[in-house]
């Protein structure tokens, strides 16, 4: 057994969910309010069997002990697997004590790192950075707080300080903060740069981004320099700042996402704690994961350029996917948030109260007055974008608000904006997902209702041998990979594959939590209706094929081809209604 399995092995799930949050008894299983988003009733479930947990809520998350230590404490796996070894006494030195100082040696590096630039910033002499700072309206104190520092001339001062410390110069480079050149010297990655801390969400030191000080800033190299991605450092997975606002967050429940450092400091400082910033880069899938721990309640507060609105766009269309409730806030006058709270301490907070909806933030984008009068084809493709907007709304409730406002704006009628939506492709609603973890999230949201029927039918299948013997004459209406899983359960046999394995577990699991509070006689209603179901959605299915068939056919005028398909639909009409006697 590999000390993974060992530690698994000697600890239960159940017990350790336990010390951490209340759980209550659910059939076989255990349940308790989700720890990772706020609900009112449970939807978290675990096995004692499969030893897994899953939350069914709108995170959907789950999986082992181990991923639960990460994401409840904000763990890197390694941390988590140190606790959890110590928790199990199994010895972790004998098998990976160089990896896990690799490890931890990263965040020594970059801790002390950070202690140089502080010490540097209050150097007399270099002063010039410490005034650059002041100038643009920090306090001493949120420097402090964040703990900024200064990156001196020279090319490895801070290599130096750090092996004079007695880390090794290859670590250094792993750790980023140096690289080698040509010539195999090695140089510091940071020069005359203001130095920011990167913080994780526990509040560790894993990277910095530095800003270059204004007289060197030629334009030739880049503004800011950031860390590059290390083991312990990844730049979609942060937010800065994060660790040191979810709790206003969480208190608020409202973020304020900002795009830059200096944004966030000076939000921060003028009064709006509840702020994070993503640095430059998009909101990733990731970022809001952790952000749905905190709120669902997002105000975008990016820089007032075609860049920044274009980056809360991306960031609006995901977030939206994933429901999220999202505003924004347009500074007219000003170019970003840390110039507001420069210039007019104290109304930030005021202008955040007062930031827009994302969707009338985007009404005023695509059809601003005069936009859609001009020219009809322009103000149909400005249409067609904010229709797709709405349609990858997560809620159909605010879908149909939205067409409604959107039918009063521009006078055509509501009924043909749903026929042009019905029309239009959803954005980017999957490449935006994390594709390592979804498998639970496609059972959520993203099948057809007959994979949902048939999903529910499995579920149940297992309480009853009936159930599974009526199931025989329904294997027909099963895809491949649904047909597989059922005759494994008919037959008893063991499924191989561990893609279907999952699945099936998953599903288990989700019908032991929906189908906790139900008598066996209401369960079997519900199981002769989905049975019934799965009948007519399949021909509904068919039927829908042969319409498409049928206007192909239509365009090229074959006679021949059309009636031979009408006489199908008719067919397929008259079964619909009858149902395979069980
Ligand atoms: N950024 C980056 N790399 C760059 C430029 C910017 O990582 N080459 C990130 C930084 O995190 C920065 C944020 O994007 O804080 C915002 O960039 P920008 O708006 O260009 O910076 P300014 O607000 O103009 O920066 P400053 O206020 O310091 O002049
Ligand atoms: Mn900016």
């Amino acid at each position: 057994m590999t000390p993974i399995e060992q530690i698994k092995d000697k600890i239960d799930i159940v017990e350790f969910i336990r010390s951490y949050i209340p759980l209550s008894p659910a059939g076989k299983n255990f349940k308790a309010l989700c720890p990772f988003h706020k609900e009112k009733t449970p939807s978290f479930i675990i096995s004692p069997e499969r030893q897994t947990w899953h939350c069914f809520g709108s995170c959907s998350e789950g999986g082992d002990v181990f991923k639960f230590l990460m994401k409840y404490e904000n763990l890197e796996f390694y941390e988590a697997l140190k606790i959890l070894a110590e928790k199990a006494g199994v010895e972790l030195k004998k098998t990976s004590p160089m990896e896990q100082r690799q490890f931890e040696i990263l965040y020594e590096i970059n801790d002390a790192a950070k202690d140089f630039f502080i010490l540097q910033l209050a150097d007399e002499k270099n002063k010039e950075a410490l005034e650059y700072l002041y100038d643009r309206g920090l306090k001493k104190e949120t420097i402090e707080e964040f703990e900024l520092g200064f990156a001196p001339q020279g090319f490895d001062q801070l290599t130096l300080v750090l092996i004079k410390k007695g880390f090794a110069v290859k670590d250094i480079e792993r750790a980023g903060l140096n690289f080698k050149t040509e010539k195999g010297n090695y140089v510091d990655r940071f020069r005359n740069r203001i130095m920011f801390p990167i913080h994780n969400h526990f509040g560790k030191t894993i990277g910095f981004s530095g800003r270059i000080m204004p007289k060197f800033d030629t334009g030739e190299m880049g503004k800011y320099v950031n860390s590059p991605e290390t083991p312990i450092f990844s730049k979609s997975k942060i937010l800065y700042g994060f660790y040191a606002s979810k709790k206003f967050i969480r208190e608020e429940n409202s973020a304020v996402l900002v795009e830059g450092q200096m944004d966030f400091l000076m939000a921060h400082q003028d009064g709006v704690k509840n702020t994070a910033a993503v640095s430059g880069t998009a909101l990733t899938p990731d970022h809001l994961k952790t952000l749905r721990r905190q709120t669902e309640n997002l105000v975008f507060c990016f820089d007032n350029d075609e860049a920044g609105f274009k980056a809360a766009e991306r960031s609006i269309d995901l977030a939206n996917s994933l429901d999220f409730s999202v505003k924004i806030l347009t500074l007219d006058e000003y170019k970003d948030p840390a110039e507001v709270a420069a210039k007019k301490p104290g109304i930030l907070a005021n202008l955040i109260k007062k930031s827009e909806s994302a969707m009338e933030f985007y009404f005023s984008r695509y059809l601003s007055e005069g936009k859609e009068k001009k020219d009809l084809s322009e103000f149909k493709k400005n249409l067609r974008i904010i229709l797709e907007k709405i349609k990858n709304l997560a809620s159909p409730i605010e879908q149909s608000h939205w067409l409604k406002e959107l039918s009063l704006k521009t006078g055509v009628k509501e009924e043909a904006l749903a026929d042009e939506m019905k029309q239009l492709k959803l954005i980017n609603r999957l490449s935006g997902l994390d594709a390592g973890q979804p498998i639970n999230r496609q059972i959520i949201q993203l099948n057809s209702r007959r994979e949902t029927i048939i999903q529910r039918l499995i579920g149940l299948m297992m309480v009853k041998d009936e159930w599974r013997n009526q199931m025989k004459n329904y294997l027909n209406y099963l895809p491949n990979d649904y047909l597989a899983i059922a005759e494994s359960l008919i037959n008893r046999t063991k499924l191989k594959d561990e893609r279907l394995l999952n699945l099936l577990n998953l599903i288990s699991l989700r019908s032991s939590f929906e189908f906790q509070n139900f008598e066996e006689e209401k369960i079997n209603f519900e199981y002769q209706e989905l049975l019934g179901h799965l009948h007519s959605e399949y021909f509904k299915e068919k039927r829908e094929e042969m319409t498409k068939l049928l206007k192909e056919a239509e365009k090229s005028e074959d006679e021949e081809k059309i009636s031979s398909i009408l006489k199908e639909f008719d067919e397929i009409s008259k079964i619909i209604h009858n149902r395979p006697t069980t």
